[in-house]
Formats: C-alpha cells, structure tokens, sequence
C-alpha cells in the first residue's frame, strides 16, 4: 500500500486514558500481556481452568493436523452445566440470568435456578423427539428466552445446533437445514417486530417440505397468531416441554464436540457453515467476556444488543456471559418501538452497565439526536462496546460523550464469526483508547498486518490481517467442506490465517481496521478504504451516515463514489444540493488528500443494509456504475434501492 492510505484515521489525536478509579478496581490487569507472551498455552490452560471440568485435559492444543486445531485434548466437560447449573450449585440460582424485556413491553425474569429447570425440561423433550448427541437442530426463532433455552438444551445433551437468522427467507432457511442436515428444527409461531407481530412459522412450513432430514418442528407459541399445522411434523412447545422432566443429569463431552455450526456469507453465493467446538470455545468467549467488559457478575447488568442468530448472540448473549454467571438483559424488538429512546429506557430501567451494540446503530442515535439519549438516566454505564464494522472516530466519540456521559471506557472489539471470540480489542482500565482503533491483540492472541507476501509492515503502513497463532474458539471447519476451509483462510498465506480484513498499524503499532479487503478501492493505482473516506465524510457536522464503493472509471481503474444520509438538522433542502456536494467533496480531499475526493457525493435517505446492520456496498457500486441492481434479498428492506434510485433520478 502507498502512503495515501495514510489516512485522516491517522490524524486523530484524541486519546482516552483510562480513568484512576476504573483502572485501581479493573478486572482486566496489564500483566495479563506478560504471561501470555511469556507462555501463550500455558495462559490458555489457566483461563481454560475458570470453567468446570469433568476429566482435565492432557494438551493444551493439538496442532499436529493444522490447520486442524484441536484444543484441551483429551478434556471433558458439559457446556450447558457450566453455563448454567454450576452457578446453582455455587449458591447463586436466586441470581436473575435473564431480564426478558419483549417489543410489546412484557417482561420475564429467569434466575439461573429456573434456567436450569428450563433448560432441563427442554433437554429431556429433545430427547424424547429423538435428537441425540451428534445430531444438529436448527433453531430459527425470535430474541426470547425460548432461544437461549434451546441452544442449551442442545449443548446439553451433545447435539449441534444451527441458529438461523428469524429475518431469513424460507429458502434461506432451507438451504442450511439441508446442509447441516438438521433432524429437529425449533421455532415459533412468530416474534413481535416494529409494533406487530411477524410470522415465521410459515417458512419453516415452506422449509421441511424439502428437507429430507427434518423428523419434527417444535413450535413456542409467542405470539398466538394462526398458524398451518401439520399433525405428522409439528409439536406445541407448551405440550412437550412444559411436560417434561425438570431433572436432567448433563453428561461431560469431549472438548471437541460439536456446539453449533453458524452460516456466514463468503465471497462466493454459497454461505460457510462455521463450525465451533465446545472447551477452546467456551473457554475463550467467557474469558474475553470477563476482561473485555470488566464483567462483575455480583452486581452488573449486561446488555448485548446483538440478535441471537449472529455470531455475537450465540457468544456474547448466550456462551460467554452465562458460563460467566451473568445478569443480562434480552430485548426483543427494534430500536425505535414505540419510539427512539427505547434502548436508552432499557438502560434507565434495569440500570445496565455494559451495552454491547453495533456503529451501525451508534450512527442511526447520532442521526435521531442527542436530546433522545439526554432525557433518560444513563449513569449506570460503566463500559460500552463496539462490534461488526470499523466504527469512525465521530462516532465513537458521540458514543462515549451521549451515552457514556464522557466517562465510560469503549471497547471496539475486532473479530469474526469463524474467530468465534473477541480477538483484538482494548482493555477497559488498561488501554489508552484511541477513538477508531480496535489498536490491540488481546493476551494470548497473535496478530499482524502482513503485504503481499507476508511480511510484517512496519508502522505507519497498511495490509492484511492476519492471525498468526491458533486460538482456542477458531473455528474448527466448514461443516461438510474440509477444502474450501483450507482454500479460504489458510491458501493466501502459508500457516497464517488470513481474516479478509485490511488493516494499518499506526506510529504505536496500534491496528486500525479498514474494512474488508474486497472493499478497498484502487484509485490511480493508490489504496483507498472505503471506510477511511466514510469516516472523513461523517466527520463532517451535517453528515448523518455514509456509504463509499470503487466505481470502475475508464481514466483512473476505480473512481470514489459515496452516498451520504445528512443530519436531520442539517438544514438541507434540494436547492443547496450542489453546494452541499462540493462542500463534502472538499471536506475529504481536506481530511485525507485530493487523491480521495469523491468523483460524486449522492445524497441519499437510506442506505441498503443486510439485516445484521452491514452496508451492502455491492448494491451501490451497481447503482454508482449504472448497472441494474443485483440481488437483493438479504437487504433488511428491499425496497431500499427503488428509494434511491428513485430520490437520485428525481435530483439530477
Ligand atoms: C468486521 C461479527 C472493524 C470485519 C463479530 C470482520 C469489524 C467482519 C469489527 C466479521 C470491528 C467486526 N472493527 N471491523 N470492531 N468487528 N468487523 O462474521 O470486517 O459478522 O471481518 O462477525 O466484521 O463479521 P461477522
């Protein structure tokens, strides 16, 4: 990469050293850095012994077939029990494991006490619908309790299970039923959504009509509203679960067992069933959890915002902080119903203090306003997180000042689901923060940012990340595609693990990501990151949001086109577009250099996002090069691209 991707991230200066009272009291201690690199297994093995063990292992990792990892060879244990049932027997079932706050504003409250009687029932059930230890289940369900019991119940008795996003298509869902070759799946008849209820029975019943695999469907019923039922297939929640057994002895499984396959898109059409394991996996969700978060189970609130069908659901709603003995809240709905202050309700009423969410939505608060968060109680916060995407310094610093009520570290935390945990991330009361930058490899993870041919940059210079050790929650495969794992993360550089991120180190070494690294556009033979100049464009006051793509231009190879969302107080009205245009044009080339300057700035009222939040920048590359739009089906709305198309065609 050239200088040129040096960029306006480089010239943020602001920096956030942790404050005395935080750092005294955190849990997270700099010497945590020492005896990882002094003894990275050894490290390993002392976080793996915080959880319960029914035989101990005899290695550490196992990397003889790599990169084929297996981790805690030869170590037995029960997923389920050590989220659940341990902290019953330590005293602790009276705790609250989970406030239930569902869209329409009602409310359950689950102690582990009743989490393991729960989970119990449901384990017996499964059993008696004939799942066993090695089979997969697939859970296609909204954010309720009934999710998390399920994905327990499943770990408990040694099945693998398969969450599939609720906003997916009924094709969608049927093509990883079929893959996984699910013999159970677990929904419901629907979930509350902006104000109503939202079926998704019906495309589990368009589903099994051809998944071969699928013996039974077990339906929750939440929302009470019609549904098709087949006598053969289907069965009431409430009829087989509430039934059963509320005692279930967990038996221990190795290590390695199967705890959950997740689909993920690749590069190509088919989407990768993820695979992860159950001891290196726990053992690396609960300890990032704990240090990442300054997690005191005693007495915090934890709240991830994450839906339970994303890989940060599956490791930091359900596995890391209840094998941690966490108090957590579990919204079901959107942000905005009723109204826009219902996350900031949330946190006023169960006084959260950590809240996990991704810039996505961060960006959405800025565009709503700072007077939405600034009429609710918000001093419980003790850390907020950051996840999915680069978060731009603007963002992060509106994030720490309107929500943290400037005081609260933030952790932006890197990772992905094949790395099943947090990977690079600062610690609260350790790090000096640096808005922008996940700036540090956690204790006992290796990383780098390598060129082409997998040497390390020196700092201040941009590439690929990589990840140079095994972890213990890597993924272990692509369910059913030995090859493609290979080909995917292991071919482009030898015995290194090549993320598909780019990335820069600064002047201190600290990392900056740049997104991925099929979104980065080459502009006159120069490396620009689409999400360098997205963050020089929201750095601008009467920038709301924006979204860049590489626009194929017959002089320069690609040429920068973005779409921007103007702050609502902006002030804008149609006559001012073309100043408008060139006063963002001239903000990047100011920010990060000429070269930058956007060939054309759109105006725009949406942009086109997948249902976990992500920009979905091929789609504006086709409208940037004239193209008819590509597919778009997994966009959270569809109708997103006629708005644009139609609101640019109107203004020009
Ligand atoms: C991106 C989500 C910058 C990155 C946990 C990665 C991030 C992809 C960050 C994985 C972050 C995630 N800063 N980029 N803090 N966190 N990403 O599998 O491109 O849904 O490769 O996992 O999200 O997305 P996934």
């Amino acid at each position: 990469m050239t200088d040129e991707t040096l960029s306006n991230l480089l010239h943020e200066e602001r920096r956030f050293p942790p404050e005395k009272a935080f750092a005294d009291a955190a849990l997270a201690r700099p010497e945590l850095y020492q005896a990882a690199q002094q003894d990275r297994l050894a490290f390993w093995d002392e976080q793996a012994r915080a959880l319960t063990w029914e035989t101990p292992w005899t290695q550490t990792l196992d990397w003889s077939n790599a990169p084929f990892a297996r981790w805690f060879v030869g170590g037995t244990l029960n997923v389920a029990y050590n989220c659940v049932d341990r902290h019953v027997e330590a005293g602790n079932g009276e705790r609250v494991a989970i406030y239930f706050e569902g869209e329409p504003g009602d409310t359950r409250e689950i102690t582990y006490a009743e989490l393991q009687r729960e989970v119990s029932k449901a384990a017996n059930a499964l059993l008696g619908l004939g799942v066993e230890a090695g089979d997969r289940v697939a859970i296609y369900l909204p954010m309720i309790p009934e999710a998390v019991i399920s994905m327990l119940a499943c770990a408990r008795i040694g099945a693998a299970h398969s969450v599939v996003f609720g906003g997916f298509s009924a094709e969608a869902l049927r093509s990883r039923i079929d893959d996984a070759d699910a013999k159970l799946v677990i929904t419901s008849d629907g979930g509350y959504r902006r104000g109503s209820p939202s079926a998704l029975k019906p495309a589990v019943d368009a589903a099994v009509v051809n998944t071969p695999s699928v013996q039974k469907v077990l339906v929750v019923q939440r929302t009470k509203q019609d549904v098709a039922w087949n006598d053969e297939k289907d069965v009431w929640w409430h009829d087989v679960v509430d039934s059963a057994s509320d005692v279930h002895a967990p038996q221990a499984f190795d290590a390695e067992n199967p705890l959950f396959i997740l689909y993920t898109s690749g590069t190509t059409g088919k989407p990768k069933g993820i695979l992860h394991t159950s001891g290196g996996y726990l053992t690396q969700t609960s300890y990032t959890h704990r240090n990442v978060f300054d997690l005191r189970p005693e007495k915090d609130i934890y709240w991830c915002t994450a839906d339970i069908g994303w890989v940060t659901g599956h490791s930091y709603i359900v596995y890391g902080p209840l094998a941690n003995g966490a108090t957590q809240v579990i919204y079901e709905g959107t942000p905005d119903t009723p109204h826009k202050g219902r996350f900031w309700e949330i946190v006023q009423k169960y006084k959260v203090t950590q809240l996990y969410t991704a810039p996505t939505a961060i960006r959405t608060f800025m565009k709503w306003g700072d007077d939405i968060p600034a009429s609710f109680d918000l001093s419980s916060l003790r850390v907020l997180g950051s996840v999915g995407e680069p978060i731009n310094p603007e963002a992060w610093v509106w994030y720490r000042k309107h929500i943290g009520g400037d005081r609260t570290p933030i952790v932006d935390t890197w990772w992905q689901t094949e790395t099943g945990a947090i990977m690079i991330s600062p610690l609260p009361g350790v790090t000096t923060a640096k808005p922008g930058s996940a700036q540090v490899p956690l204790p006992g993870i290796g990383v780098d940012v390598v060129d082409n041919d997998a040497n390390p940059v020196p700092n201040g210079s941009g590439g690929f990340l990589v990840l140079t050790e095994p972890w213990p929650s890597m993924l272990r495969g692509i369910w059913g595609d030995p090859e493609r794992y290979k080909d995917t993360y292991w071919s482009r550089f030898d015995g290194i693990y090549f993320a598909g991120d780019g990335a820069k180190k600064d002047e201190d070494g600290d990392i900056w990501l740049l997104g991925r690294v099929d979104d980065v556009m080459n502009v006159s033979g120069h490396r620009l990151s689409t999400t360098e100049i997205e963050s020089a464009l929201v750095s601008h006051p009467k920038v709301a949001e924006a979204a860049v793509v590489g626009a194929s231009d017959e002089t320069t190879g690609q040429a920068v086109c973005a779409f921007v969302i103007l702050r609502g107080d902006a002030g804008y009205d149609e006559s001012q577009a073309e100043a408008v245009i060139t006063e963002l044009r001239n903000h990047v080339a100011k920010e990060i250099g000429p070269i930058a300057k956007p060939r054309q700035v759109m105006v725009v009222a949406e942009l086109p996002k997948t249902r976990s939040g992500k920009i979905m920048r091929r789609l504006l590359q086709d409208v940037a090069e004239n193209r008819t739009v590509g597919d778009v089906t997994t966009l959270a709305d569809s109708t997103v691209m006629d708005l644009i198309k139609k609101g640019l065609g109107s203004s020009s």
